[in-house]
């Protein structure tokens, strides 16, 4: 019996080691990775870059505590601010930690608008952490059971419905929205510019905040460093982790204009937030997209998986009913349930995931090569066409 609490239900490999897209058991066991440990290794595994500044800095300095100033953090906040268009950042060590600092933030806000029971309205199929507040925001119901009572102030409602948005624009303790451009969890699915640009056009005119939870679409995994850099207009308040620190935990909520304006000394904190070590990663990370102009090759990888796919599989046509996401969000919406393609998956070394039961999910390296590329697909097809074979046996 394992030491580890059983909250996982882990798959039959064993991985030590892993180098660019290509992940090893002790036997050299090698999986082609199209899902970098859910979105976090962007740029492939111990990519030089960031393992030789992780390196310095661990010889230098790993951790002194936010009591006093941090030149490494504020390098990388100064950084991230002007890639995000954003005017001041809060950092934690994870995606839910990230969210409750903009959960926190919007009730600040709305209490300093004189409005003691303030609400935040979140969307179906949403998902935003396994912590209490970031699990009540979650639009999904296995993820809350067993944990009631929730958290109160959050009201729900259909991801894509603009009139459920305005209907609750006489709501006094609404505060902020809180969505994901690009639903991950809940199935790979892009929000509409149009939805996202209504959900903009309440904000403003409720003066509530727009908040945009880029955990998993950030850190130029979509074709821009965010989702929203895409379109003609911000949020109030982002947040992201996942790629940003490519394996070692770092979360960000950034916040412009009246947003940033909201926390202050004592309202918030961070024991490890922006230490040394993560900045110093997360500044090689973002310091990479950039002068690698990685972003661009992001459509580019995309195509050569999905054309290589079709090209080697006979089944896909049948079995996919059609592609969702964005980027390298990449989702194939299966026309049934099928969460054995992972297992199956294994036995042709590949690593992906399945999401909202029938959704194939691949969120593979921004460093991927062409052929690297290429041979995700082919894979994918060989596994896609064993699962045909399957069905009709
Ligand atoms: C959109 C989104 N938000 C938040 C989270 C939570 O992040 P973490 O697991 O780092 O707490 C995730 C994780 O999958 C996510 O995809």
């Amino acid at each position: 019996m394992s030491s580890i609490m059983p909250t996982y239900k882990r798959l039959p490999v064993h991985l030590v080691r892993g180098q660019g897209a290509w992940l090893y058991e002790a036997n050299d066991n090698a999986y082609l990775d199209a899902l970098t440990g859910i979105a976090v290794t962007g740029l492939g595994h111990c990519h030089p870059v960031v393992s030789e500044a992780l390196a310095k800095q661990a010889q230098t300095l790993m951790h002194c505590s936010n009591l006093y100033h941090i030149p490494a953090q504020e390098v990388l906040a100064e950084n991230l601010c002007r890639i995000a268009g954003m005017d001041a950042v809060f950092f934690g060590n994870s995606g839910a930690e990230a969210n409750e600092a903009a959960i926190k933030l919007a009730r600040l806000y709305g209490h300093q608008n004189g409005i003691d029971t303030p609400c935040i309205i979140v969307l179906e199929r949403s998902f935003h952490g396994r912590t209490m507040a970031t699990l009540t925001a979650t639009g999904n119901a296995a993820v809350q059971k067993g944990f009631e009572p929730l958290v109160p102030g959050f009201i729900r409602v259909p991801a894509g419905d603009i009139d459920a948005i305005a209907a609750l624009a006489n709501d006094p303790n609404v505060v902020a929205v809180l969505a994901e451009p690009v639903q991950g969890e809940g199935g790979v699915r892009r929000l509409s510019e149009d939805y996202l640009r209504g959900l903009r056009a309440h904000c403003d005119n409720n003066n509530w905040l727009l908040m945009f939870d880029e955990v998993q679409s950030g850190n130029g995994r979509v074709g821009t460093y965010f989702a929203y850099l895409g379109l003609d207009f911000k949020p109030d308040v982002v947040t992201t982790a996942k790629g940003l620190g490519n394996g070692v935990p770092i979360g960000a909520c950034m916040a412009r204009g009246k947003a940033a304006q909201v926390l202050g000394a004592g309202n918030h904190g961070s024991t490890y937030g922006g230490n040394p070590l993560a900045s110093a990663a997360a500044m090689a990370v973002i310091t990479t997209i950039e002068q690698d102009n990685l972003v661009q090759r992001v459509p580019v990888i995309r195509k050569l998986i999905t054309e290589s796919l079709h090209q080697h599989s006979q089944a896909a046509q049948d079995l996919i009913q059609t592609e969702s996401g964005q980027g390298l969000m990449l989702g194939l919406v299966m026309r049934q349930d099928c969460p054995e393609l992972v297992s199956l998956a294994l036995k042709h070394k590949l690593l992906i995931n399945v999401t909202a039961g029938h959704v194939v999910r691949l969120l593979p390296a921004l460093t991927l090569t062409d052929n690297e590329a290429i041979l995700i697909g082919e894979r994918l097809a060989g596994v896609i066409d064993a699962y045909a074979a399957q069905l009709k046996g």
